[in-house]
């Protein structure tokens, strides 16, 4: 039978759990590099409201796998429903505003857990950046068929304190810019003067304040899948 040596004991490793560690004096916190890019989302979003960035190294090439493997099985099975605009009474159907199909996501699959994990690092790394007091977040994902857009709009109303920062990602292998679909980012102060074109490439972000900036879904040549995500102030979801 072989003999197992246990390694000696290090008292300094051996304190309980009632004493922990007290820190050093004046010993500066190290920043963790894996958070700086939670340092530049929130910087840009301060500074001009939006940014778009590559997350496929923070979500990993897996987990955005998952989420399309999902979305396009729903689309194929015709569990998307057609998205209306406004809520509760005010909820209607417009197809000269948006065409799009959309499900709301529960969190009851594996990567839609992994997924909510990862939202709610950046709520915690927005509201410690930010102090934007974000609670909660809603998310759906979305199908645009070849020709379906959504108009130029907003996310929220000014004041409700409702959604507070939106988040879209996109769900699409190998996007070529002539397949149209981008989103398009317009310039809160000067309405007309288009800021980005975003294409919807596998991984991609894009983030802003929801009640600021205008923005535009442009008919595509191709099916077109994204997941967007609201981040709201609200605690509990207002009656339907
Ligand atoms: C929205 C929206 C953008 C996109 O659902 O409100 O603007 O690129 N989506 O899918
Ligand atoms: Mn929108």
């Amino acid at each position: 039978m072989p003999v197992i040596t246990l390694p000696p004991v290090d008292p300094s490793s051996a304190r309980s759990a009632a004493e922990p560690a007290a820190p050093l004096p004046c010993q500066p916190v190290p920043d963790s590099p894996d958070e700086s890019w939670l340092d530049e989302l929130a910087d840009s979003l301060a500074r001009n409201g939006w940014v778009d960035l590559d997350g496929r190294q923070q979500m990993g090439a897996g987990l955005l796998a998952a989420l399309q493997k999902e979305v396009v099985a729903l689309d194929r099975k015709d569990a998307m429903k057609r998205a209306g605009i406004g809520r509760g009474a005010d909820h209607t159907q417009d197809r000269s505003v948006r065409r799009d199909r959309i499900a709301w996501l529960q969190g009851d699959s594996a990567p839609q857990q992994a997924l909510f994990a990862f939202f709610d690092m950046i709520r915690e790394g927005l509201n410690r950046r930010l102090f934007l007091g974000l609670k909660r977040f809603e998310c759906h994902y979305a199908t645009y068929q070849p020709g379906d857009f959504y108009r130029r709009h907003v996310d929220s109303f000014r004041g409700r304190a409702s959604r507070v920062v939106s988040l879209v990602l996109y769900l699409n292998d190998d996007w070529q810019a002539g397949e149209g679909g981008a989103l398009r980012v317009y310039n809160p102060e000067s309405e007309c003067e288009v800021l980005a074109n975003v294409l919807p490439e596998i991984g991609r972000m894009a983030v802003f304040m929801s009640e600021e900036v205008p923005h535009e879904v442009m008919p595509a040549t191709r099916t077109r899948y994204s997941l967007a995500c609201w981040f709201r102030q609200d605690e509990v979801p207002l009656p339907l």
